[in-house]
């Protein structure tokens, strides 16, 4: 695709010749397109709302959201008032303070994103939480965080434990017959008659701004902490990467309970002015087309799993819907197959553009920008202004064509600033005070572009989502049937990895077709549908190290059919 050569403000230039900008790019240049720059105050509901509805942009649509029973639109200007309103709702119903953590959990619809900016309002840190998720997995993160309030629905209000979690004191309550009591506040009864007026709580660039639980490969799943000042990270990469017009009509079809769904669902669109699709409810090929035909969509972010399974859906499905608004569609989340990026390129006319990121790096990172060469199956080259390398276990970098941990240098703006309430773990990232591990292993080759091998660890990527091993073996464990339990991510043509589970059973249990559906429901109600295992398999005894830890590699290589390497460390 040619970039054309786009209006840009000052000091601010699209991504039109990569070696030069990334040669010479500064990020405080970048600091100068917000009004905080002069002010030194900021908050990130201002910056993506309120100063649009100050300006030229007041009656442009910022956000169309849609799903089968609603279909509306909100200009920046009725952006923020909802989001005033519903920030003084938050306000004068708890004793929520800036810093204060918050929890969202309930689908997406307006009042989602009215919340949450009023959340941003007051200065309160917004933990996103996907509608997927059970008891275990909410109680963990509401524990950890020591969060205050939680917005959810009446039907999602089962699975919040507040009686187990003494710091939890106010749920808000999105939905029809709210039964409101003391702690318990009806969202839609008072939304209407707050005032659509608030003074914003202004921030230092270094305060929080959302808390994103992840998962990794040992304990529980982490929270991962970004900081305001990670807006500049997504603002730009918005021009360079996601290439945001005025004109634009943008649709990235994450869930805001991932970090893609926050960074890139509305901050980077929003700080840009740029008017965002939202799509509530279920995927669907025909909804997804059909929304990208009634919105009339121009720059479409998705991720693998999705085009694949909208390729399984067939050509001709495509044809039925005019695409042609279509210019740019881009891809995160797993390795993009070379399959795709044909595909894409035949049935839409345009390449799929793969970018490469992670909770922790807070923005996009490797990139195939659209004025660059794509070379299918690379992640493409490193941000300008950010310096990306491969290294090995001491944190020395490596040559091109060299397999090693695909790692960044420390220091860039939308890096992470804390894993939550745990410093070490935040520390172990980093190698030589200089290098964040990312936990991927990849290739540099001679033209500077970026090739993804493979998690460094355990960590199981499935639809796009991240699910932690060990997460799930804790989980099959309390299972009464279970005495073992071990769990990797099983190669998937569709969905990159599933789920599987190795487990040995308590004395007198026997395997049966039952049982295994027993353990996956029990799974899916004690921590989320998508961290069920897929296959499951009956096992007398599971590979342990002498300590007592399940060798994950060797049930790998058992389901693969590869050697099992060494097994020095495996207890007799
Ligand atoms: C994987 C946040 C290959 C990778 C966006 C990374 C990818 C993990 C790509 C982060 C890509 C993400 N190609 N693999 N383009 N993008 N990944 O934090 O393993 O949920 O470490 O994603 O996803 O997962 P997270």
């Amino acid at each position: 695709m040619k970039v054309e050569a786009l209006p840009a403000r000052a000091g601010v230039h699209q991504l039109h010749n990569y070696e030069e900008i990334a040669e010479n790019f500064d990020w405080t240049e970048v600091e100068k397109e917000f009004s905080w720059y002069e002010s030194g105050k900021v908050n990130m509901a201002h910056e993506a709302i309120d100063r649009h509805a100050d300006s030229d942009r007041k009656n442009k649509v910022a956000l169309y959201y849609k799903d089968q029973n609603r279909n509306e639109s909100y200009t920046f200007y009725q952006m923020k008032r909802m989001t005033n309103r519903a920030a003084n709702l938050l306000k004068e119903n708890s004793t929520l303070e800036k810093g204060d953590r918050i929890f969202i959990f309930m689908p997406r619809s307006p009042e989602l994103y009215f919340l949450m900016f009023g959340a941003l309002k007051m200065g309160l840190i917004v933990g996103p939480l996907f509608e997927a998720f059970m008891e275990g997995a909410i109680y963990d993160r509401l524990d950890d965080s020591d969060a205050k309030s939680i917005i959810t629905t009446p039907e999602l209000l089962s699975r919040v434990p507040y009686d187990r979690l003494p710091k939890l004191e106010t749920v808000f309550l999105v939905g029809e017959d709210v039964a409101e009591h003391e702690g318990h506040i009806d969202v839609l009864k008072h939304l209407p008659t707050s005032s659509d007026k608030f003074e914003i709580e202004w921030l230092d660039k270094e305060d929080g701004l959302v808390l994103h639980y992840t998962s990794g490969s040992t304990g529980k799943p982490k929270g991962v902490l970004h900081a305001q000042y990670a807006m500049v990270q997504q603002y730009q990469t918005g021009k360079w990467v996601l290439d945001f017009t005025e004109t634009d009509i943008y649709w990235c079809t994450a869930d805001p309970g991932w970090v893609t769904g926050t960074a890139y669902g509305v901050f980077s669109p929003w700080l840009n002015g740029v008017t965002t699709v939202i799509l509530g409810g279920r995927f669907s090929p025909d909804g997804w087309y059909k929304a990208i035909e009634d919105f009339g969509v121009t720059i479409w972010y998705s991720a693998p799993t999705a085009f694949r399974m909208l390729m399984g859906a067939g050509d001709a499905l495509v044809k039925e819907y005019d695409l042609s608004t279509l210019r740019h569609v881009l891809s995160v989340g797993e390795p993009l197959n070379p399959e795709v990026v044909r595909w894409g390129a035949q049935v839409f006319d345009k390449r799929i553009h793969d970018t490469w990121w992670m909770t922790e790096t807070g923005a996009q990172t490797i990139c195939n920008y659209p004025s660059m060469a794509i070379k299918p199956g690379s992640m493409g080259k490193p941000v300008p202004g950010l310096k990306v390398a491969i290294v090995d276990d001491q944190g020395n970098e490596l040559p091109p064509n060299q397999m090693g941990n695909l790692a960044i240098e420390k220091g860039w703006p939308a890096m992470m600033r804390q894993i939550w309430n745990n410093p070490a773990k935040y520390e172990s990232y980093f190698l030589k005070d200089k290098w964040y591990v990312s936990g991927d292993s990849a290739y540099m080759d001679e033209e500077g572009y970026f090739w993804f091998q493979g998690r460094v660890d355990d960590v199981i990527m499935t639809s796009g989502e991240r699910v932690g091993p060990f997460e799930v073996e804790s989980k099959l464990l309390e299972h009464p049937a279970i005495a073992e339990a071990g769990v990797i991510g099983k190669p998937d043509p569709v969905r990159g990895e599933i789920i599987k589970a190795f487990v040995a059973l308590v004395d007198g249990y026997e395997p049966s077709e039952e049982l295994i559906e027993d353990i996956r429901q029990f799974v899916k109600k004690g921590l989320a549908a998508h961290a069920a295992p897929r296959e499951i398999e009956f096992k007398d005894k599971l590979p342990k190290t002498r300590s007592g830890k399940i060798m994950r590699r060797v049930l790998k290589a058992w389901e693969l059919d590869l050697p099992t390497g060494d097994l020095s460390t495996m207890e007799d």
